[in-house]
């Protein structure tokens, strides 16, 4: 573990900086932090499937979106994906994950179970499932369905990132804003009626209110839990052990989408290879 990425972690709960993506394995630096830590784990770690896109077997050159996409990704398998995840370090402060129903007996009772409906307009019936379990330490969190499109190439994100995916379990920014929401909602206007539908105030040995803890996804692929974190205006550290993930994590936080972003991994692999 570098003590230079626990220094940025630090900056990041101090208000000394924005946020920050860190390259590394995000076991050591989580377990360096401190039960009190003012932060919120919001994540899609990797679920134990051992997943591997495939080639198309077609052997016909790609012509649509979906055909480049699966070669794009085309043998890239994920880090830590081939063994079962344990959820257990990550419990020691609130926390909601995708893909629980993967772990499920791994997970304590209380919290609630949510559900990512993928589908929710008119969409493909293709090979990819129609929702999947989400996991959020809150008890009682009412507005427990997220209904967000991402079937294939009918992605939310589609406007904002050109259609392009980068990560072959990449999740949509709006899907992880509303996990954002559920675990650490907003903070109340003045004068406002509290909000219908949020669980219980979260338990805070450390007094951060909730809208206040700093957003952490030690998992984070290309960023997308940052991007919403960002959105909302919240801290955020990113961690992720493989650095073909964290690059690209960087260039979306810095605003980059689409074309731009593919020119810039384009010169690189230029430079280099
Ligand atoms: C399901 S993907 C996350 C995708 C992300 N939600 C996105 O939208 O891009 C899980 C990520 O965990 C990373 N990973 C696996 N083991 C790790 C570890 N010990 N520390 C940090 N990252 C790890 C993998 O490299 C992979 O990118």
């Amino acid at each position: 573990m570098r003590s230079s990425d626990l220094r940025k972690i630090r900056d990041v709960l101090a208000g000394r900086s924005q946020g920050c993506i860190l390259t590394a394995d995000c076991r050591p630096l989580l377990a360096a932090l401190p039960d009190d830590a003012p932060i919120a784990i919001v994540s899609d770690p990797p679920w134990g499937i051992q997943f591997v896109q495939h080639q198309a077997s077609t052997g016909r050159p790609a012509s649509n979106a979906v055909d480049h996409w699966i070669r794009r990704n085309a043998g890239i398998r994920v880090a830590g994906d081939d063994c079962p995840f344990e959820p257990a370090p990550l419990l020691r402060w609130p926390v909601i994950l995708v893909g629980a129903g993967r772990f499920a007996s791994r997970v304590p009772p209380g919290g609630t179970w949510m559900t990512w409906d993928k589908a929710p307009a008119k969409a493909p019936a293709d090979t990819f499932s129609d929702s999947e379990f989400l996991w959020c330490s809150r008890p009682y969190v009412k507005r427990n369905v997220i209904r967000v499109l991402w079937k294939g190439i009918c992605c939310c994100d589609r406007t904002r990132e050109s259609g392009r995916r980068r990560h072959p379990m990449q999740k949509p920014i709006l899907l992880m804003e509303r996990m954002i929401l559920a675990l650490c909602p907003a903070a109340p206007v003045a004068g406002a009626r509290p909000a219908a539908g949020l669980g219980r105030p979260l338990a805070s040995p450390s007094g951060a209110a909730d809208w206040d803890r700093v957003v952490v996804d030690p998992y984070c692929g290309v960023g997308s839990t940052l991007l919403a974190a960002m959105g909302l205006g919240r801290r955020y550290v990113g961690i992720d052990i493989d650095a073909r993930w964290t690059r690209i994590a960087r260039l979306r936080v810095r605003g980059l989408t689409g074309r731009d972003i593919d020119a810039r991994l384009h010169n690189s692999a230029m430079q280099t290879g």
